[in-house]
């Protein structure tokens, strides 16, 4: 007979390692954990799966990161977990009895992920929905993520139970939402948003990525999946556009390579600048309407 597996036995394929008790109750009503000292905590999400938005969040993050900001990154993508591969990282994650140790980037961003808790890169993660919901919590309230100004948590795409799990337990104060030009992407990316605003979650803005190739001879934008609705999409939510990320092979060549951090552009330093704005004028908008 097969070995029984965790979908069979409801024990992790590997087991998180133990961790400060989160604050929240799983299995039972579940409850939004305190901030600590993490300043913004913010979601970047997306409908449909592989527009980008990993890397656009490791992107963002290290944007952020080379402004002298603090940030810190959660992978919450528990069944597809790429933040790890992006920035050259494995596990294991460390707990020496006062919470788990994050793994730390080149440029010292502490990132956690399922990743770190499988010792094969290809393992799958079979998880139950309330072992999710348990690592979800333990990743947010049980690492020592210190004082942060920017969490940024890389969402698993669409509406499924772990964003609901996410949106329930972490205090979220906003969220970026990514998709690509193709009808489709635009399509299904209302679906996220619509969730999260139908869960009180403040929208910040929308990213377009793959916008455009640039030909390397003439520097045309090559509009490769068509004009996209960008600037409609965001015009419906009343949210800012905070920009669009071309078709680089470069960015693909970082991101396969681990060295995701290296690659820096105006148009990534256009989206934290737009970013950074959307933030502040929600933190003002928030503080007025109190
Ligand atoms: N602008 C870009 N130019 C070139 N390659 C890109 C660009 N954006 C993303 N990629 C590549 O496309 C692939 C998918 O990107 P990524 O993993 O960030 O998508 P995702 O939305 O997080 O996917 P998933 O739904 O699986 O989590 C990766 O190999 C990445 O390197
Ligand atoms: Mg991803």
């Amino acid at each position: 007979m097969a070995e029984p597996t965790e979908a069979t036995t409801g024990r992790p394929s590997s087991a998180p390692p133990s961790a400060a008790p989160a604050r929240g109750r799983p299995g039972g009503v579940l409850q939004k954990m305190g901030k600590g000292q993490i300043t913004h905590v913010v979601a970047v999400g997306s409908g449909k799966g592989g527009v980008g938005k990993s890397s656009t969040t490791a992107l963002l993050a290290a944007e952020l990161r080379r402004r002298g900001l603090a940030v810190g990154l959660l992978d919450a993508d528990v069944t597809g977990p790429s933040i790890p591969r992006l920035f050259g990282l494995s596990g294991p994650l460390v707990d020496k009895g006062e919470g788990i140790e994050a793994s730390r980037s080149a440029s010292g961003i502490p990132i956690v992920s399922s990743q770190f808790l499988v010792e094969d890169e290809q393992a799958p993660v079979i998880w139950r929905g309330p072992l999710v919901t348990r690592l979800i919590m333990q990743f947010f309230g049980g690492v020592n993520w210190g004082k942060l100004d920017y969490l940024l948590i890389d969402m698993p795409p669409g509406t499924s139970d772990v964003p609901l799990t996410v949106f329930q337990t972490i205090p979220i104060d906003g969220m970026v939402f990514v998709f690509t030009p193709q009808d489709l992407a635009a399509m299904i990316v209302k679906k996220a948003m619509n969730m999260a605003r139908d869960l009180h979650v403040p929208l910040l803005g929308v990213v377009e990525n793959m916008s455009y190739l640039s030909c390397p001879h003439c520097h045309e934008r090559i509009p490769l999946f068509g004009a996209g609705s960008l600037d409609k999409i965001a015009g419906e939510y009343g949210v800012p556009v905070l920009g669009k990320v071309p078709v680089d092979p470069a960015l693909s060549d970082a991101a396969d390579h681990g060295r995701i951090e290296g690659y820096a552009s105006p148009e990534i330093a256009a989206i934290a600048e737009a970013f950074l704005a959307a933030v502040a004028h929600q933190t003002s908008d928030a503080l007025t309407t109190l």
